[in-house]
């Protein structure tokens, strides 16, 4: 047995299992068919499965869900999630219902601004690098041409290019630092291209112009992006928050509370955007987006002014309760997998096919539905209840509950509340 391998990229798929279940899995009967029931029988299906990643083995899958009801501005959405936690698609589900007779979600892009940076070291004169990065500008947008001028013709492209003198933290630190439009697209592609191609220029035409020497370190768009906020609001009369659980005006009162307590202690803002990424995560994996990039830049804009707080922000004025949520998101609805993956191919037609801009304000409006139903539940009931009711079916589950234990279980947990104690006692008498 040998847990390092060399060459095991080489191997075929079923060598890669074969050497995986020898070395690492102890039942390698049960192994190898757990690994191959998550085969696809459609075998270009599965190949296309194959060759999104590497090294790959089985497929992992997620379920994929709809949150019906959605009201944005004025239009009614069926919101695609892709997620394994019990009780997101219901709570989002949940709100979409509750706001539509409310007069729905409104929404409203303010920029999709992206941006991407060369990062190089000079230790020579500022002003003299100054002097040439102004001379040189011109044709590091020139040399790009190849590369930007279809995203120019559809309206996208470079906006500028900036000199950043960052000497205060590193010794000889500099940036090109560039903004880019890239419309329908996240653009990390595109705007990866182009800042190698400025990397190239800028180094060869200082080689010829300035006395010391540029050193590039890398260039790479950043997943902070907090020029592609896009905002989401709810707001209805305080009497229209009426609750089974709570007179309208405490529940609208304890819910600015909540909300305020998430603003200014972390520890609290950290589980509350946690429940926010429910919705937002979900809906960016069923549409074929990065959502390490977006979970990034999120939570660094919710730390912008140094401390982490709440990404959404609740008030009563007037009468009228008023929740919101304003977030960076750069998604794309062309390229990437959004071309590939015959899933996110759906999820987009249920969205009637989306420009970026026009997803963005639906995965903004999914974090804000999640946070409310989460709050809700939070001020209200506790989060336990309808969390753990959803829940009920993955501990049957654990427990390899038939169809008849299931049915006698479910009926009973109508009327008593469900925790992972009271399930397994319920199994145990059953099966006494
Ligand atoms: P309920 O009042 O028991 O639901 O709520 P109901 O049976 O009265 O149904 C009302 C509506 O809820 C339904 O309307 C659905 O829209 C939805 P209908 O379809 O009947 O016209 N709904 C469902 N949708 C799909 N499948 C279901 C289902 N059940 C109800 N099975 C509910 C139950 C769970 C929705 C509610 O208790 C709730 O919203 N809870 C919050 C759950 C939540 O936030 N879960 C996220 C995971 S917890 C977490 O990780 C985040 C957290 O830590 C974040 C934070 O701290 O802020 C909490």
């Amino acid at each position: 047995m040998s847990r390092s391998i060399s060459g095991f990229s080489k191997l075929t798929k079923s060598e890669k299992i074969d050497w995986i279940v020898t070395n690492y899995l102890s039942n390698s009967s049960i192994a190898k068919e757990t690994i191959s029931q998550y085969f696809n029988e459609d075998l270009k299906l599965q190949q296309l499965h194959d060759e999104f990643i590497e090294n790959t083995i089985s497929n992992y899958y997620l379920p994929f869900g709809v949150a019906p009801n959605f009201l944005i501005n004025g239009k009614t959405y069926a919101i695609p999630m892709a997620i394994e936690e019990s009780s997101v698609v219901a709570a989002a589900s949940k709100a979409a219902k509750f706001w539509m007779t409310r007069g729905g979600f409104k929404t409203e892009v303010i920029s999709t601004t992206k941006i991407g940076q060369v990062h190089f070291i000079y230790t020579g004169d500022f002003e003299t690098l100054n002097q040439f990065f102004n001379a040189v500008k011109p044709q590091l947008i020139a040399d790009t041409k190849p590369m930007t001028k279809n995203m120019e013709k559809r309206g996208g492209g470079i906006l500028d290019i900036e000199l950043r003198n960052k000497t205060k933290d590193i010794k000889g630190y500099y940036q090109l630092h560039a903004t880019f439009e890239t419309l329908d697209a996240m653009g990390a592609n595109f705007i990866n291209s182009c800042l190698e191609q400025f990397a190239k220029t800028f180094k060869a035409e200082a080689e010829k112009a300035l006395d010391s020497p540029i050193e590039i370190i890398m260039s790479i768009l950043s997943n902070y992006v907090p020029d592609c906020p896009v905002r989401a609001e709810v707001s209805c009369k305080i009497e229209d928050l009426k609750d089974k659980n709570i007179a309208a005006e405490t529940f609208a009162k304890k819910f600015v509370q909540a909300v305020s307590i998430a603003e200014v202690e972390p520890y609290r803002a950290v589980t509350h955007n946690k429940g926010i990424m429910n919705g937002i995560d979900a809906v960016v994996l069923a549409t074929g987006n990065d959502f390490r990039a977006i979970e990034a830049g999120v939570h660094a804009y919710a730390s912008r002014n140094g401390k982490y707080t709440s990404l959404t922000h609740a008030k009563i004025e007037n009468g009228v309760f008023t929740f919101r949520i304003e977030i960076p998101l750069a998604l794309g609805t062309v390229g990437g997998l959004t071309n590939l993956h015959p899933l996110v191919k759906i999820a987009l037609d249920i969205l009637g096919k989306p420009s970026a801009k026009e997803l963005m304000q639906i995965v903004a409006v999914a974090g804000l539905a999640q946070n409310f139903a989460a709050l809700r539940s939070l001020t209200t009931t506790g989060i336990q209840e309808g969390h753990m009711k959803m829940h009920l079916m993955n501990i049957l589950n654990q427990f390899e509950a038939t169809k008849n234990e299931k049915e006698v279980i479910v009926n009973h947990f109508k009327t008593n509340t469900v925790t992972h104690s009271a399930v397994v006692s319920e199994i145990e008498k059953l099966r006494r």
